[in-house]
Formats: structure tokens, sequence, C-alpha cells
């Protein structure tokens, strides 16, 4: 075997309060990773598509950092090339740099016959999330593998389970952050009381997975005090853009992953007109964006074919 090909789906990472520890696969964008061996003893990074701004070198993308500690771990006798095809865009919350890092360990692993489990793809994909916001987390590397609504029951070591998920429709507003990154401003720290809120809105929303019910899953994902009042500040209009968007009948509406995309939950025939408001409200703040209309998908990494 020479080549993987292998698909990879964009994720809500956080999915409202889960800070770190919930995300959620999507049908649509998805990126594309193709893995080849090569004889150079090296490992290469090549970028196609929406390719602006990610860097290619080993140390600096979450796909060439994920392979190197792959190599250091499984200590491979030949070199690959990684070549990333980019539908997914990047540094706007949609997990980009993890289905990135995760597709390239994924296709390592059925390349060298490398046996490892989905929590030890998860580990070594988590530490190239390194290459993107500077800390290794899980939450979008662990959604994109398995797909559905994955939780890190554990993070050291790591322990990722999935919960299939129902219809559950949802609409996104892509927004680039101007920053690399914004999660270095998130406080170390919250309240006793802030802590127990949170809790509630993160066990509410295992209990709607669970239940199936949309309603009660957008209203979940809805309420968030750690990510949510830090990155929805770098996002312009994004108080009146939630309003209007939950006034028009969506459930639940917040901001993805590390922003600064944001995404709304409502029934199929609402979509159209929840993107519309977003589309509307989100160019007002004078920023560029464009909408998606997807659902969430039970499907993470896949083997595919070809190109
Ligand atoms: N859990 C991560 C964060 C997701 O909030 O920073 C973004 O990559």
């Amino acid at each position: 075997m020479k080549e993987v090909i292998v698909k990879a789906p964009a994720t809500i990472a956080n999915f409202g309060p889960g800070f770190d520890v919930f995300s959620l696969a999507l049908e649509e964008p998805y990126d594309i990773v193709k893995v080849r061996l090569n004889d150079k003893n090296s490992i290469n990074v090549k970028i196609a598509g929406m390719d602006e701004g990610i860097p290619t070198s080993v140390e600096n993308n979450t796909a060439g950092l994920a392979a190197a500690r792959f190599f250091e771990e499984k200590n491979p006798s030949k070199g690959v090339d990684v070549e990333i095809r980019k539908k997914l865009i990047s540094c706007a919350g949609l997990g980009s740099s993890g289905a990135s890092a995760v597709a390239c360990v994924y296709g390592l692993n059925i390349l060298f016959g490398a046996n490892l489990g989905h929590n030890e793809i998860i580990e070594i994909a988590s530490l190239g999330e390194i290459a993107s916001g500077g800390v290794a987390h899980a939450d979008n590397v662990a959604g994109c593998l398995l797909g559905g609504f994955v939780l890190i029951k554990n993070y050291h070591p790591i322990d990722a389970v999935k919960i299939e998920v129902p219809n559950v429709p949802i609409v996104i507003c892509v927004i680039k952050k101007a920053q690399r990154t914004t999660r270095k401003l998130i406080p170390s720290h919250i309240s006793l009381t802030e802590a127990r809120q949170q809790i509630s809105y993160c066990s509410s929303l295992i209990y709607a997975i669970l239940a199936g019910n949309l309603k009660d899953i957008g209203e979940a994902v809805n309420r968030d005090q750690i990510s949510e009042p830090v990155r929805s500040r770098f996002i312009p209009g994004y108080d009146d853009i939630k309003k209007k968007v939950l006034k028009a009948g969506a459930y639940g509406c917040n901001v993805s992953g590390g922003g600064s995309s944001i995404f709304a939950i409502c029934e199929e025939d609402k979509t159209d007109e929840i993107a519309e408001i977003m589309k509307n409200l989100g160019s007002q703040g004078g920023v560029e964006n464009n909408i998606i209309i997807t659902k969430a998908s039970n499907t993470g990494v896949v083997e595919i074919n070809g190109l």
C-alpha cells in the first residue's frame, strides 16, 4: 500500500457549553487528506484549495506536527507526503486544523499498519493542534474522527466516546477570526456558582441528545459561560444576530469552537430564513462571511477511493 486518502468532516467544538470536552461532526464541509509513502525519509506537507495563510512546515502545520509525533512513537522506515485538500476554511472555528491533524494520523495508521485505537489516534492528533492554538485539545479531533456528538470522558489519558445524534439541522455564518487564536483570553478560573451553572448546561445537552429532542438540543447549546462571553466580543454584531436568529425561531445559537463562526440550530424548514438573517446581519458588522446550511453527521473520518 503506497497511499491512503481520507475524508474528514468539519466540527463544532465546545458545542455550546462543553469547553474542550464536547464536539459535533457535520455533514459539510470536509477536507480530504492523502498520505503517501516517499523514499526521502521525511514528512512533507502540501496544501491545495483554501490554503490562505496555512503554514506547511512540519512544526507549524497541525497535520505535519501530528505526523511528526506519530513518527516519534512508531518510528516507521519510510517518510510520507501529506497532501491536504482544504474545503474547510481555516481560522473560522470549524475544526479545520483538527481535521487535518486527525485525518493525517488516521491515514498513517492504515498506511503503516500501526493498529492504533481511536483514543491513541485522538491523543496524537490533539498534539498536532499545538501548531494552531498553542494547546493540545481533543474536542475537534475526537469529533472529527468518530462523528456524531463526542465527549471527552478523560484527558489523561484521552478517553473519548461518541453518542449518535438525531437529525440536527444547522446554519453556520462562517466568519474568519481576525487573530490567530482568542483562546488565551479565556479566564483560567470561574466561580463555584458559574461552575454549577455550566455543569447544568452540559448535563442538559447530554440529556437532550440522548432523548433525541431537537428543541432541547438547541436550547442547551444556547448557553455558555466560558467561551461565548470571550469569543463573541470579537464578532461584530454578535448579540444582535443571536437575538434575531432566536426571535425567528432558531432553538439555539452560539459561537463555533474558537470562533468567529456562529452556528444556529433550527427546524429544517427554518434554515433558509435563519441563513438570510445571518447573512444580512453578519455582513453589516463589516466582516466577510458566507453561509453554510448543513446538519450533524454520525460519520467521522473515512477512507475513500480517490481525490
Ligand atoms: N475547545 C477549543 C477552544 C476549540 O475552545 O479553544 C477550538 O479549537
